[in-house]
């Protein structure tokens, strides 16, 4: 299958010692729901961050769709970044905003009409447990809310690839399930998703490729 993001070599390090990411190469194929554990420090957080152009490595190249993102002109990554959602390891929510404003975000900025853009965000809010909380301040949610509003926006959008941060580090165990079976569904759909954890739970006994991290290198590429 044609793969959809190519990693070569790709290194991070953080001046003035921190290699984050070690020389990392690997391939995801279009449709692909891979999982990438490791311990903390391990560098999935950095990892993901220069998928989407957070940051930049400090060598190496990362191909999205055949296109070296080192390609990409500052004005051209707002292009780059609707095919790819994110779900932050700490949300990165506008928090004096409402979850209306926050999951909609993107799509105003896309200029979509008022009422295409109310119709997109309830359902997924819907879809997500957060049905009639349109209005509520970010502030005012508990971490778990936070956690699904944050998915919302990152999937609102109906993104070809979706980076996910530990997206269930603050759920309970019921909610967890939910949110797993809901990255099974947008999968299933046709989503490439990437996800990010610690926790072999999320992996165990889903039959999924696993990539494992230890201080910034591949152990299984
Ligand atoms: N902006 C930064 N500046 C300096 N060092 C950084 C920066 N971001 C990450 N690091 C370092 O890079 C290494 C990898 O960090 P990273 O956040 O990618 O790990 P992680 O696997 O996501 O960990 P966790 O499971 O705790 O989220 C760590 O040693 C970290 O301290
Ligand atoms: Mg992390």
């Amino acid at each position: 299958m044609e793969d959809i993001l190519r990693l070569e070599n790709v290194s991070k390090i953080y001046e003035p010692h921190i290699t984050a990411l070690d020389e990392v190469s690997f391939s995801v194929a279009k449709g692909e729901f891979l999982f990438i554990t490791g311990p903390s420090g391990a560098g999935k957080s950095t990892l993901l961050n220069l998928i989407f152009r957070a940051e930049t490595p400090t060598s190496g190249e990362i191909y999205f769709e055949g296109r070296p993102l080192s390609s990409y002109k500052r004005k051209e990554i707002p292009f780059l970044r609707r095919k790819i959602g994110v779900v932050f390891q700490d949300f990165k929510l506008l928090e004096n905003r409402t979850v209306f404003e926050n999951v909609a975000i993107s799509l105003v900025i896309q200029g979509l009409n008022e009422g295409e853009i109310r119709r997109r965000v309830v359902k997924i809010l819907e879809r997500l447990g957060l049905g009639g909380r349109e209005t509520q301040l970010v502030k005012q949610l508990s971490g778990g809310e936070k956690q699904r509003v944050a998915l919302a926006r990152a999937v609102v959008n109906r993104p070809r690839l979706l980076l996910a941060d530990e997206p269930t580090g603050n759920l309970d165990s019921r909610r967890t399930e939910e949110v797993m079976d809901i990255f099974e569904d947008l999968n299933a759909e046709g989503t490439t998703i990437i996800l990010a954890t610690h926790d072999e739970a999320l992996y165990v006994d889903r039959h999924r490729r696993v990539l494992v991290l230890d201080q910034g290198r591949l152990l299984n590429p």
